[in-house]
């Protein structure tokens, strides 16, 4: 088999890579581990930029999100039992989030995707990479994988075929954190830096109408919650855990209780609850891997960057790298230059620690630090208290938060 870009990964990154290289007439054919229906099941997070928003627009796949996405003008920081919003479009020239389910967004992408006819092969596990400083990259793939999170790996069924080949000019390794696209850079030639958090995420998925217009990221004396939203009937909301904590050990009561501790304020506003769908535990991560390129391979997205999810950078960082990407790969096919594929890693890897450097302030101030003796938390209180009622404060979380226009 043959392409112009093999893409391993049909998550946002690799989706949207594949679109906008469509609409520059390069081919692609996109590799997905999961099948079609563990893809677009997976929830994530649900903070979409404005930038993002405009992008999957322009690409044609926005009118769902149009539809069913929520558009919001700002966010509620609450500590010491009390609301602040920060007036998000206010404080960054009218520029706006739009709330919608990043499985929302792969379904939209991966429709248009196959509907334009666009070859993905789902079940199909990217097992190697070989010729990577050449013309012809290649990767070597086998259908009918699947993945066995007990296992804590890939597993092929029975009937699976024998490996194949994809014969690419360049691969945009776009798999994710655990994906064979980062490993396959030589270790010596890059450096990874990482840092894991003591703590961890306990998320829920409820069947009940919206507690708040807005989403609202509180402090307590027990630690982070954050009440975000899906739609009118599905709620999100997490609350900060011991990361090796097991869902198990908590019942819906419990998760309530610690829900509504958190979030209590000082009038006795209280969440409104429902059935809890789902229960899972995200870890606390910030990795930043440099250079995002070698040879004719470039990574995009989770493969070599992850933010801890309080600053709702992800997946939007993952579209801004793919189309940093795509400018690239189409500049090298329409002139053969090279200049922007040569620069794409010190683009994507400096604006990685830019949002890297917001995420890691957002979750400093909103999350108790297990060894704290106090000290911390009155720092943090004073933070919070300075970034709610100072508008310098505040409009430096806004424009960050929002994020900017793509540069160019
Ligand atoms: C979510 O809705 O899943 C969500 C919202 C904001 C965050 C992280 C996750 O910062």
């Amino acid at each position: 088999m043959r392409t112009q870009v093999g893409i391993v990964g049909g998550g946002p990154a690799g989706l949207v890579l594949s679109h906008l290289l469509d609409r520059q007439g390069i081919e692609s054919v996109v590799l997905e581990l999961r099948s079609r229906d563990r893809l677009e099941s997976e929830v994530r997070a649900g903070v979409l930029e404005q930038a993002t928003v405009d992008l999957l627009n322009e690409l044609g796949v926005g009118r769902r999100m149009e539809r069913e996405g929520a558009v919001h003008h700002g966010i509620e920081l609450r500590f010491d039992r009390k609301g602040h919003r920060i007036p998000l479009s206010d404080l960054t020239a009218g520029r706006e989030i739009v709330l919608y389910g990043q499985h929302e967004v792969v379904k939209d992408l991966v429709e248009a995707r196959l509907a334009a006819g666009g070859p993905m092969i789902f079940e199909a596990a990217a097992t190697s990479m070989h010729d990577l400083d050449t013309t012809t990259p290649r990767i070597r793939f086998r259908r009918g994988a699947y993945l066995d999170l007990e296992a804590g790996g890939i597993r092929f069924r029975e009937d699976a075929e024998e490996e194949e080949e994809l014969t690419c000019d360049f691969i945009a390794g776009c798999d994710g954190f655990f994906g064979v696209s980062r490993p396959s850079i030589p270790e010596r030639l890059r450096t990874e830096y990482e840092r894991t958090y003591p703590y961890g995420w306990f998320g829920v998925l409820v069947e009940a109408p919206p507690s708040s217009e807005e989403l609202i990221y509180t402090l307590h004396e027990r630690g982070f919650a954050l009440i975000s939203t899906r739609s009118a009937e599905i709620q999100r909301m997490y609350f900060q855990c011991d990361p090796k904590d097991s869902t198990d050990r908590w019942s819906d009561e419990q998760i309530w209780e610690e829900l509504q501790a958190r979030t209590e304020t000082i009038d006795s506003t209280s969440l409104n609850e429902g059935p809890i769908l789902e229960k899972t535990i995200v870890p606390m991560r910030s990795f930043v891997c440099d250079p995002m390129q070698h040879g004719r391979l470039f990574l995009a997205g989770d493969a070599a960057h992850i933010v801890t999810p309080t600053g709702a950078k992800g997946m939007n960082l993952a579209v801004r790298d793919v189309r940093n990407l795509a400018e690239a790969l189409a500049a090298w096919y329409e002139t053969g230059k090279t200049s922007l594929l040569d620069s794409y890693s010190d683009v994507c890897v400096r604006r990685a620690w830019k949002a890297q450097r917001f995420s890691w302030w957002m979750t400093s101030m909103l999350h108790r630090h297990p060894d704290d003796d106090g000290f911390q938390y009155n720092l943090q209180l004073a933070e919070l208290g300075y970034v709610t009622s100072s508008e310098a404060a505040a409009t430096s979380l806004a424009e960050n938060y929002v994020g900017q226009a793509f540069e160019e």
